[in-house]
């Protein structure tokens, strides 16, 4: 196993507002890296925190009419509690109003002083509050306006000490040329190389006008200068692992990755390097900088009102649902629409119908034939060909988790899946077993077995309690050494026994968070349905009322109506209403059953339930597939639903 320390950070958040998406999207993706980190064995250090100086803190806490530390404390809690409650596995939160941090941050600036690499001189700059920086007057949009968020610039006249930013261009250049990939994506790095290229300015790195940040070391003797707070935040870094109090953490350093939005790169990927440099400490591996998240295709914002609150989701979809959807759906260093349709789709398609109806239909297979025993050691024998098309996929992902190529990694991931999918439909364990051929449809069952359990290690720092519930049922717990075992050493499942459960990924019919979107659809068709209405309505005066036919007793029972075990299901690939289904009704073979109720039902859920069949219907031909038979439904405007035995009945009972 190997031992390799990984430290992985998140940006400090500051505390002048509550948490949004954006946030959480960051916590996310580090928490990722760092549980995969540690299941395959490495030493790792987790930090993420609050970032709680600075004039823009100071402010805000006085629109509230609050003292600058309570107000703080307070919003600080609010992040700590939100990460506790999505179950964030920091090791360390770290706030900057923390004494040793502060203590830290001080040695630092001392230690850059000794350098020769800060000097005492008088600025006179644009200052923007919200970034919390100077902009020479050419950047500035119209002569005032910050060039980043836009909000007016101040004229800031003050004595201040400097950093020399200047004297490290070259050295910084030649870090990016001998790290390609220092910045990811890489893309990124180009845009910082050019912005070097330009040309960096000394930076101003304390302020005289307010006093809520990290004071002089005393020797400096120059109480009125609070430091930059990026320099003070950037610290943070350091300062968790113990750097100018107790170092016991320091052989953490350098870090594996700093995560953060792209927002915030230049002063990651120039300021930060910069500073370390002087300090003489290694760099860290790599800068990660991820896009933004829109709502609707704008930017969030409280004014707007279309702040996405991440606890309203994930009480909503689900946290583990809400995990996997924002690290799928967009490329990592991309920009992100959130939409619930999407997550929804999400969540019923990628995990309802690919990998909770695959662990229903081991269950039920192996439930059906082998009274829930699941054995894997002829796998090999049978279906080498399946498992090495698995391994292949396997063997892409490690790197792209690194490469912080998320989304890629998990379309990767799910191949595994469709692999699976594809033998049951292919092999058709309902004929083997009536061709007595046991041993293969064993052997099926634990390639499933084999590929959900290795999908669920490889997806466990994604989804945690998931895949653990997952590989409970599949007879072992997910550990480093259960990780080594199956993955890195392809050893074989020990045997097991299935068991009935509720499926795993229920399919979700209704948003249930308040979406402007969704209402809008809502309302549109609202009005379709209304004018529907009228023109029936219409139709119903101009034409002569319609009467039900009445027909005899025999003439029902022609009809035969039988209760059927729904035993496979599956979806019609590129259809979005079929289902393809195997009922049975206690003939020889399960039927065949194409039904259009895919908008309504998942695969998953219909799995080993009860329904009403129509058994004597002449076969016909949907989307090329044989139908032998229709299920009993009633459809209304508010949907559909099967109509089925109150209580389990005996398979293929008839109905009258
Ligand atoms: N305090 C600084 C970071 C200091 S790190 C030494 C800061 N804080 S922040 O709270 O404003 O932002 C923190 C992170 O959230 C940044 O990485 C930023 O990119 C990210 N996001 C803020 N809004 C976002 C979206 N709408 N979408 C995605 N991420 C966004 O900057």
């Amino acid at each position: 196993m190997s031992c390799h320390k990984s430290y992985i950070t998140t940006p400090i958040y500051y505390v002048n507002d509550v948490a949004h998406i954006g946030h959480a999207y960051t916590t996310i993706i580090a928490d990722t890296l760092a549980r995969y980190a540690r299941l395959i064995g490495q030493d790792t250090f987790f930090l993420t925190g609050t970032d709680e100086h600075g004039q823009k803190i100071e402010e805000a806490a006085k629109a509230r009419g609050k003292e600058t530390q309570a107000y703080a404390d307070e919003i600080s809690k609010t992040f700590k509690d939100l990460w506790d409650d999505f179950d964030i596995s920091y090791d360390k939160f770290i706030r900057t109003t923390d004494a040793d941090h502060k203590k830290g941050v001080q040695k630092a600036f001392t230690a850059m002083h000794k350098k020769g690499d800060i000097y005492k001189d008088s600025y006179q700059g644009h200052y923007c509050i919200s970034c919390e920086t100077f902009f020479p007057e050419l950047q500035l949009v119209d002569g005032e306006f910050c060039p980043d968020c836009g909000k007016a610039t101040s004229v800031v006249e003050e004595e201040s000490y400097f950093f020399k930013l200047s004297a490290y261009e070259d050295k910084l250049l030649a870090w990016y040329d001998a790290n390609p990939d220092c910045i990811l994506p890489k893309s990124k790095r180009n845009e910082v190389i050019r912005f070097v290229e330009g040309g960096l300015n000394d930076l101003s790195i304390t302020r005289t006008s307010f006093d809520w940040g990290v004071k002089l070391p005393e020797d400096f003797n120059d109480p009125k200068h609070v430091m930059y707070v990026w320099l003070d935040a950037l610290m943070n870094y350091l300062t968790a692992l113990g750097y100018g109090t107790d170092e016991k953490n320091m052989d953490f350093w350098p870090a594996r990755v700093h995560l953060i939005g792209k927002d915030i790169l230049r002063f990651h990927a120039i300021y930060w390097p910069a500073f370390l440099m002087s300090l003489d400490m290694p760099l860290p591996k790599h800068i990660g900088a991820h896009g933004w998240w829109t709502r609707n295709g704008e930017k969030m914002s409280k004014s707007k009102g279309n702040v996405v609150n991440p606890k309203e989701v994930a009480d909503a979809y689900g946290l583990e649902n809400f995990r996997y959807f924002m690290l799928r759906e967009v490329p990592f260093g991309g920009d992100g629409d959130f939409s619930q349709r999407a997550l929804i789709d999400r969540i019923n398609s990628d995990l309802g119908n690919d990998l909770g109806n695959l662990l229903n239909r081991l269950i039920g297979m192996s439930g059906k034939y082998f009274e829930g025993r699941v054995e894997s050691d002829l796998v090999s024998k049978y279906y080498q060909a399946e498992l090495d098309e698995v391994d292949a996929s396997l063997a892409k992902l490690e790197p792209m988790l690194f490469e912080m190529q998320l989304h890629r990694y998990l379309e990767e991931l799910w191949r595994p899946l469709t692999v699976a999918n594809k033998a049951i439909d292919m092999y058709q364990p309902w004929t083997m077993i009536k061709e007595g051929k046991t041993e293969e449809t064993m052997a099926l069952n634990g390639l499933i077995a084999t590929i959900l359990a290795k999908v669920s290690l490889m997806l466990h720092a994604v989804m945690p309690q998931t895949t653990s519930t997952i590989c409970e049922a599949l007879g072992f717990e997910i550990t480093p050494e259960s990780f080594e075992e199956i993955i890195r050493n392809g050893e074989t499942l020990a045997p097991f026994t299935t068991q009935k459960r509720e499926p795993l990924f229920p399919r979700i019919e209704e948003e249930l968070l308040v979406d402007e979107r969704q209402e809008i659809l809502k309302k549109e068709k609202e009005e379709k349905e209304a004018k529907k209405a009228a023109q029936k309505e219409k139709n119903k005066d101009s034409k002569p009322a319609e009467g039900i036919a009445l027909i005899g007793i025999d003439q029902f029972f022609e009809t035969s109506l039988k209760i059927g075990m729904v035993v496979e299901a599956e979806e019609v690939p590129k259809s979005k209403k079929l289902l393809l289904l195997q009922v049975d009704i206690g003939e020889d073979e399960p039927r065949q059953v194409v039904a259009g109720i895919k908008e309504f039902y998942s695969a998953e859920e219909l799995l080993n339930t009860q329904v009403c069949v129509v058994a004597n219907l002449k076969p016909a031909k949907l989307m090329g597939m044989k139908s032998e038979g229709m299920l009993l439904a009633a459809k209304d405007k508010d949907g559909l639903c099967l109509i089925r035995p109150e209580k389990p009945k005996t398979i293929g009972t008839p109905i009258s």
